[in-house]
C-alpha cells in the first residue's frame, strides 16, 4: 500500500455506500422513526442509545458519546486504520482506490506521508532491538539489569523488550540505506538529525519497550537507561503514528482482560505494567509520561466501564490525580466509574506487587476512593466547613467542575451531595449551576451595556456550526464567508473553514464532512457538535440559520467598527482605514434596516 488516499475519493466513497448497511451487517439495527437504533457496541447498555442516521450518514451514541462516519465506525469497531477502513468500504462498493504518491520525506514536515512505510520501519526496528537483547555482546549488562529487577525471561519476551546498543548509528546503519529511508527513520522518531546533518540513532544504550497501538501495531518506543544517564526514560517523539495524549502502554495486550474484568488500572510506568503482568495482574495500562487526557479516558471506557487510577501517595501523586480528575469530568457519562488508588509513600505497583503478591495488591483496589468522594474530600480539605463563607467557597470551587459533568443521574447526585455538604437548598444550587453554564457573553468595550440579543458570539458560532454540520445543505445560504473572518472569537476559523467547504460541496453529508476534518485539531469538537441535539423543527432550520448569519454579520460589523473607533481615539486612522470605517457605518445602517423589515 503506497500513497495517500485523495480526499475526493473519500467523498465519493461515502456518497456511494450507506452507513446503515455497513453498521447493520455488524450490529443489527432497528428502525426508530427516521433513524436506526441498537444497543451501543462500544459500551455496555440495556436500552439502545446508539443511533444511526441515514440522512446524515453519521452514527452517534447518546450514552457514551462515540460518533462518526462509516469509516470512523469501521476504525473503531473493527479496529482498522484509516486506509484499511477505506479499503474495506471501497472493496464493498466495487471501487478502486486511486493513490496520490507522496515522498515520505514530507512526513517529517507534518504533511501526511506514507504511514505504511513508517509502520514497517518501526516493526523492523522492533525486531532489531529484540535481536540485540539476545545477541549483542554488550547486552549482558542489560539482561543482568532486568534480572536484578526481578523480570523473568518470559515476561520480557512477552512485552517484546529489546536493547539499543551504545553508539550513534547502529540502527541507522541496520535499517537505513537510501536517503528516503533515512528521512523515514527520522519521521518515525527512530533517528534524529541536526540541521542538514546525517541522521543518528535516537535510542542509545537503553532497554527498549515497544509501544503498540490498540491494534497491536508498533508505533513508538520507550527506552530506559540501565546504567548512568539522563533522562531515565526516553520516549519516541510525537510522530504521525505516535500521539502520547492518545496512546496507552499495554492496552493492546490487556484488551481481553479489560473486557473480562470490566475495569482497568491506569499506572504511571512501563515497568509497573510489566511487573504487574508478571504477577498475573493483566489489566493494567500506563500513560506515556503525560497527564491523562480525555482521549485516553474515552478510549479506555470503550473497553471497560470502570477506570481505576493508581498514583503515589505523595504530593506529586495527588497533584497528578487531581489533574486526571479535572480532565475526567466531561467524560463522566452515566454508567462510567472512576476511582483513585493511592499507594504508600515510596512505593509503586512494581515494588508493591513484588513485596506483597497478587492477592494483596488486588485487595488494595477495594480501598480505591471513588471520584465523587475524592472530589469532595479534596475540596472540603481546602475550606473551613464550619464557617458559612467556607461552605460558600466550597460551592464556588465545585461549581465549574460539576458544570463540566454531562447531564444525567451522576451529575444530579453529585449536586445533591454538594447541597448536603454546603447546607444550600438544592433548588438554589441548581439555579447557581444554570448561571454557571449560561452562554458566556462577549466582553463589551468599556461602559457599554451588554446587548441582550447578542447571545454571545461563541454561542452563535456554536449553533451555526451545529446547524451546518447537521444540515450541510444550509451551506448554500452562506454566500461569501469573508466577512465572518473579521469576527473575533473561538470557533470562527473553524466556522469559516466549514462554510468554505460547504459552499464548494453542499452535497456532502455529515459523515463525509467529519472525514474532511479527521486530522484537524477540531475533530472532537466537530463530532460533538454534529451530534448535538438541537430542539429545532426541521422546517425552522433555514430561517434559524439565516437569522444566525445575520446576527454574526451584525456582530462582525460592530466589532470592526469598535476596533477602528478605538484606534481613531488612540491616534487616528489613515485614509484607507477612514474609508473602511465609512463603509462599515453604511453597512451597519443597512443591516439595521434589514432587521427592522424582518421584525415588522
Ligand atoms: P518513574 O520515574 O515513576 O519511573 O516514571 P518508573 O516507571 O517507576 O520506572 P523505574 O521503575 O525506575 O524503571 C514513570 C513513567 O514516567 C515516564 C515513563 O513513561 C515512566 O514509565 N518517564 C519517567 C519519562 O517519560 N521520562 C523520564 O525521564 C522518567
Ligand atoms: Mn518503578
Amino acid at each position: 500500500m503506497t500513497g495517500r488516499i485523495p480526499e475526493k475519493f473519500v467523498d465519493e466513497l461515502l456518497a456511494r455506500i450507506d452507513i446503515v448497511d455497513v453498521i447493520d451487517s455488524r450490529v443489527p439495527l432497528r428502525r426508530a422513526g427516521k433513524d436506526y437504533k441498537a444497543c451501543c457496541p462500544f459500551h455496555e447498555e440495556k436500552t439502545p442509545s446508539f443511533t444511526v442516521s441515514q440522512d446524515k450518514q453519521f452514527y452517534h451514541c447518546f450514552g457514551c458519546g462515540v460518533h462518526g462516519s462509516a469509516i470512523g465506525f469501521l476504525m473503531e469497531y473493527e479496529r482498522l486504520s484509516f486506509p484499511e477502513a477505506v479499503e474495506e468500504l471501497a472493496a464493498r462498493a466495487g471501487l478502486a482506490i486511486p493513490r496520490e504518491s507522496r515522498p515520505v520525506a514530507q512526513a517529517a514536515s507534518g504533511v501526511p506521508g506514507d504511514l505504511a512505510l513508517l509502520g514497517e520501519l518501526l516493526s523492523h526496528a522492533d525486531r532489531y532491538y529484540r535481536r540485540q537483547l539476545r545477541e549483542h555482546p554488550q547486552a549482558s549488562v542489560a539482561v543482568s539489569y532486568l534480572k536484578a529487577r526481578g523480570l523473568s525471561g518470559e515476561i520480557a519476551a512477552e512485552f517484546g523488550l529489546g536493547f539499543a546498543p551504545d553508539g550513534w548509528d547502529n540502527l541507522v546503519r541496520a535499517l537505513g540505506g537510501t536517503a528516503a529511508t533515512e528521512d523515514a527513520l527520522v519521521a518515525a522518531g527512530l533517528a534524529a538529525r541536526k540541521e542538514g546533518g546525517k541522521p543518528y540513532d535516537r535510542f542509545r544504550g537503553r532497554i527498549m519497550f515497544p509501544i503498540h497501538d490498540y491494534r497491536g501495531r508498533i508505533i513508538g518506543f520507550g527506552g530506559r537507561v540501565f546504567a548512568q544517564g539522563e533522562p531515565k526514560y526516553l520516549n519516541s517523539p510525537e510522530t504521525p503514528l505516535f500521539h502520547k495524549g492518545r496512546e496507552l502502554y499495554g492496552l493492546f495486550r490487556a484488551r481481553d482482560a479489560l473486557r473480562r474484568e470490566n475495569r482497568v488500572l491506569v499506572v504511571e510506568g512501563y515497568m509497573d505494567v510489566v511487573a504487574l503482568a508478571q504477577f498475573g495482574f493483566d489489566y493494567a495500562v500506563a500513560t506515556l509520561g503525560t497527564a491523562t487526557t480525555r482521549e485516553h479516558l474515552d478510549r479506555l471506557f470503550r473497553y471497560a466501564p470502570e477506570v481505576v487510577f493508581c498514583f503515589d501517595g505523595d504530593r506529586a501523586g495527588r497533584e497528578a490525580a487531581w489533574r486526571a480528575l479535572v480532565n475526567a469530568m466531561p467524560v463522566l457519562h452515566e454508567g462510567r466509574q472512576i476511582s483513585f488508588l493511592f499507594l504508600p509513600d515510596g512505593e509503586d505497583p512494581d515494588t508493591l506487587i513484588r513485596k506483597e503478591g497478587l492477592e494483596a495488591f488486588v485487595a488494595r483496589l477495594r480501598t480505591a476512593v471513588s471520584l465523587p468522594d475524592y472530589l469532595f474530600q479534596t475540596l472540603a480539605a481546602e475550606v473551613d466547613l464550619g464557617r458559612l463563607d467556607g461552605r460558600a467557597r466550597l460551592v464556588e470551587l465545585a461549581r465549574p467542575l460539576l458544570s463540566n459533568v454531562p447531564q444525567g443521574a451522576l451529575r444530579e447526585l453529585m449536586l445533591a451531595r454538594l447541597a448536603e455538604i454546603s447546607h444550600l437548598a438544592p433548588q438554589k444550587l441548581s439555579k447557581l449551576m444554570e448561571e454557571a453554564s449560561a452562554p458566556a457573553r462577549q466582553g463589551t468595550p468599556a461602559g457599554r451595556a451588554v446587548r441582550p440579543d447578542a447571545g454571545g458570539v461563541p454561542s452563535l458560532v456554536k449553533t451555526a456550526l451545529a446547524l451546518l454540520l447537521q444540515h450541510p445543505r444550509l451551506g448554500r445560504l452562506v454566500g461569501d464567508p469573508q466577512p465572518f473572518l473579521a469576527l473575533d472569537g473561538k470557533g470562527i476559523p473553524l466556522l469559516v473553514d466549514l462554510m468554505r467547504l460547504l459552499t464548494d460541496q453542499p452535497e456532502l453529508k455529515t459523515g463525509a464532512i467529519l472525514e474532511h476534518f479527521r486530522d484537524s485539531k477540531y475533530i472532537h469538537h466537530i463530532g460533538r457538535l454534529a451530534a448535538l441535539d438541537h430542539p429545532m423543527h426541521q422546517q425552522d432550520v433555514e430561517a434559524e440559520f439565516t437569522g444566525l448569519l445575520r446576527q454574526l454579520r451584525c456582530e462582525s460589523n460592530r466589532q470592526q467598527i469598535d476596533r477602528l473607533s478605538a484606534k481613531e481615539r488612540a491616534g487616528g486612522l489613515d485614509s484607507a482605514e477612514k474609508s473602511e470605517l465609512v463603509r462599515l457605518l453604511r453597512e451597519k445602517q443597512e443591516l439595521e434596516r434589514e432587521k427592522l423589515s424582518r421584525t415588522s
